[in-house]
């Protein structure tokens, strides 16, 4: 294995074809985390670095309670046009090597995104944690009502709002991209899930391997999951393009295009 001076990984311009599969043989669990970096080549822009999408909009601005409340509008226009760009978009290499692990592990297999883009359900990934919601969903600004399904990407004034506060004598109240903005929380059940997968695996005494594939270690709780899975034995894998900021904490990092390194990683050909 070509390994850098701290012992972990691989060089970028390694080709796919030198990458050995991780083992996952056995009894072995496979926890993955997925962040924009794995739908960069099915034409998706990520959010940090040269021509990102927090370098053209500020994440303030468009992606937070308060943005929304000053300026809903601003706030549709830039989820319209994330809606646009993904209506279009199909699932890459990566994506469907995930979809087919998943079909091989079946319940030792775990995918938590923090995409909103929904190309792993499109590659036919059945079960995927959204942990920043779904750009396919709108919702109340205000009530509990359920999330509805929303495929539009015309969101020009009037906004739409929400059928159930919309009855006298209550206020109508916008609705929303159903998206976890900064400052607000994580659905309690997606974080539940993540650590029941690594619990159980422990608790069977099984091996568990995670994978982190395209993000850049910036947002929490996402960041810090390879840590939890390393407290728990967890051997840990990175496959990025550049850097991450969460690097240092990866047994292996592998640097590279995820259409190339992730079918390699899984062995999926
Ligand atoms: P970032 O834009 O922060 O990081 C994307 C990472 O993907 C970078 O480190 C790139 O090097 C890497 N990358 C780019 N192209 C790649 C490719 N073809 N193959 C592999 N890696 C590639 O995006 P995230 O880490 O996903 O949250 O950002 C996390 C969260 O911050 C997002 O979910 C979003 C954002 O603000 C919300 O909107 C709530």
């Amino acid at each position: 294995m070509v390994q850098d001076a701290a012992g972990r990984g691989y060089h970028p311009g390694m080709r796919a074809a030198a990458i050995p599969p991780i083992d996952l043989g056995g009894d072995t669990r496979l926890l993955v985390m997925t962040g924009s970096g794995i739908s960069a080549e099915s034409g998706l822009a990520t959010f940090r670095g040269a021509g990102g999408l927090w370098e053209g909009e500020r994440v303030e601005a468009v992606a937070t309670p308060e943005a929304f409340a000053a300026d809903p509008a601003r706030v549709w226009r830039f989820y319209g046009t994330r809606r646009a760009a993904a209506a279009v978009a199909v699932p890459n290499a990566a994506h469907l090597a995930l979809a087919a692990t998943e079909a091989r592990l079946g319940d030792r297999f775990l995918l938590v995104t923090q995409n909103v883009d929904g190309l792993h359900a499109a590659a036919g990934s059945r079960h995927v944690i959204e942990l920043h919601g779904s750009l396919w969903r709108s919702r109340c600004s205000r009530c509990r009502a359920a999330p509805v399904e929303d495929r539009s990407a015309d969101v020009s004034p009037p906004l739409p709002t929400c059928p159930a506060c919309d009855r006298p004598p209550a206020r109508p109240a916008l609705m929303r991209p159903d998206i976890v903005w900064f400052g607000e929380s994580l659905n309690p059940a997606s974080q539940e899930a993540v650590g029941q997968f690594i619990d159980d695996a422990a608790l069977a005494g099984a091996r568990l391997v995670f994978l982190a594939i395209g993000t850049s270690g910036n947002v929490w709780p996402a960041a810090g999951y390879v840590r939890y899975a390393a407290e728990a034995g967890a051997e840990t894998w990175l496959a990025n393009l550049d850097p991450a900021l969460n690097e240092g904490w990866f047994d292996h990092v592998v640097a590279g295009p995820a259409t190339q390194v992730v079918p390699a990683l899984l062995g999926v050909t």
